[in-house]
């Protein structure tokens, strides 16, 4: 038996710190406390003086797929391996359903592509077309630990949204099965009349994709969906909220589910202005100050679940300097500097970072039916978890990522990197290299 003891370190839980060391044994957790029985052989890595924290979920990625204009830059191969060296140990992922298929047929195919992940990997399934063979499907799915699903109140000219009230049948299907309901919540009627002075090929430049996708489009969007998760008595779990607004309506609403990205709690829409300005176009734009405070202090009540990078990558020349902002692909990259980002702004605003685990690893753990395997340190837990020295924090990282990628939205900001990640018992990083490591794995709920 593989036997790795990581002693002396600061373990960061859900609800508070304490001192212990770790003994994993194959892939899990076997033990942890202080004079631990080792067994003969047990490797020891010192963790004194270094923060522990559960290895990191990112609820939301987009690897390798078709978007209007594009494809996103990282297949699972480059950007799992992104992930782990920023100490994402599982993403969940999203399926694409292809014209004529099944949602097992999307999810087969995905699955493929999936297995060249060197992170363990997870698949919500997409619903993209308002189908009753399809909705069918979704009983079996649930069954077979496939419990999340992802639906769209918008992207019309792409296909792919449902109505407000295809949205209803599917969450109640759904709800009386005991999945979740995923949802890009922006409303299409709002962005519809939004648009409307910007398709005439005149205000072109990246600053009218922010106009032409108000803030409304989220509240009216986040309030239709709260009334459904009442009526339909199912979990909605709202991706990549960014308002004010929406996240007090949000609130409202037992059964929502609240997640926001990096993006939104990092920067603000004046990085449109800037002579990459179009490489900040995703969907939903970037907002204002007052949006992102209210995020923070969103953060700080408890009433923001989970945080998802919505990595969705591009490379500068994907999106081209001059293109009008209506024909740029959509999308940012992320996963690598999701936690180490938000890690050093945790600590510069003094936040307990007992609630970053909770929003980077335990919540999505719960939500997505993975508790028992996923987010939390614990005895028969997987052995996923990163080592942080607390005086590493830096400014100047980019150029020691592990990415393909030659753009980052968030180079020069402060960063926290973990220097050792443990994925399922195997050290993968350390000292912030990349070391030899096997494949990821196939996740699905436990629930
Ligand atoms: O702009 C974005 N976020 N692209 C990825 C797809 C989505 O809507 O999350
Ligand atoms: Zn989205
Ligand atoms: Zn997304």
């Amino acid at each position: 038996m593989k036997s790795l003891l990581i002693k002396n370190g600061r373990i960061i839980h859900t609800n508070g710190h304490g001192d212990a060391d770790i003994l994993i044994q194959n892939d899990s957790i076997a033990d942890m406390g202080k004079n631990l029985m080792i067994p003969e052989g047990t490797d020891i890595l010192d963790a004194t003086d270094q923060w522990v924290f559960p290895g990191v979920i990112d609820p939301h990625t987009h690897m390798g797929i078709p978007i209007k204009n594009g494809s996103s830059a990282d297949t699972f191969a480059t950007g799992s391996r992104s992930a782990l060296h920023g100490g994402v140990t599982t993403i969940l992922d999203f399926t694409v359903l292809e014209s004529g298929q099944s949602l097992q047929q999307s999810l087969d195919t995905r699955i493929e592509l999936a297995k060249a992940s060197v992170c363990d990997v997870g698949l919500h399934v997409n619903i993209t077309r308002f189908e009753p063979e399809l909705l069918e499907e979704i009983p079996l799915l649930i069954k077979n630990g496939f419990t999340s699903f992802k639906v769209f109140t918008t992207y019309e000219e792409a296909g792919m949204m449902l109505d407000y009230n295809q949205i209803e049948a599917v969450a109640s299907i759904i709800g009386e099965h005991g999945g979740v309901l995923m949802v890009h919540s922006e409303d299409n009627q709002v962005i519809n009349e939004a648009s409307a002075p910007y398709t005439e090929g005149v205000q072109t430049h990246p600053r009218f994709h922010g106009l032409s996708r108000p803030a409304s489009a989220e509240s009216v969007a986040v309030r239709t969906l709260g009334e459904i998760s009442n009526r339909s008595n199912c979990t909605i779990y709202i991706v990549h909220l960014n308002t004010a607004e929406g996240l007090s309506i949000a609130s409202q609403y037992p059964l929502l589910k609240v997640e926001t990205c990096p993006h939104y709690l990092l920067l603000t829409d004046d990085v449109y202005e800037q002579p990459d300005g179009r490489m900040y176009v995703a969907s939903p734009p970037l907002r204002k100050q007052a949006d992102q405070d209210a995020l923070w202090q969103g953060i700080q009540a408890g009433s923001i679940h989970t945080i998802g990078s919505d990595h969705c990558p591009f490379c500068l020349a994907d999106k081209p300097k001059g293109r009008p902002f209506q024909d740029i692909p959509n999308g940012m990259g992320g996963v690598e500097t999701l936690f180490p980002t938000l890690l050093a702004q945790f600590v510069k605003r003094g936040i307990n970072l007992s609630l970053l685990v909770q929003l980077t690893s335990h919540n999505a753990a719960q939500i997505f039916g993975l508790r028992g395997q996923k987010g939390d340190l614990a005895p028969g837990c997987h052995a996923d978890l990163l080592i942080v020295d607390p005086t590493n924090i830096s400014n100047d990282w980019e150029k020691d990522l592990d990415t393909i990628l030659d753009w980052n939205a968030y180079a020069g900001l402060p960063a926290l990197f973990p220097s050792t990640v443990i994925r399922r018992g195997e050290i993968v990083i350390s000292n912030w290299k990349t070391a030899t490591r096997s494949q990821g794995v196939l996740l699905k709920s436990s629930t």
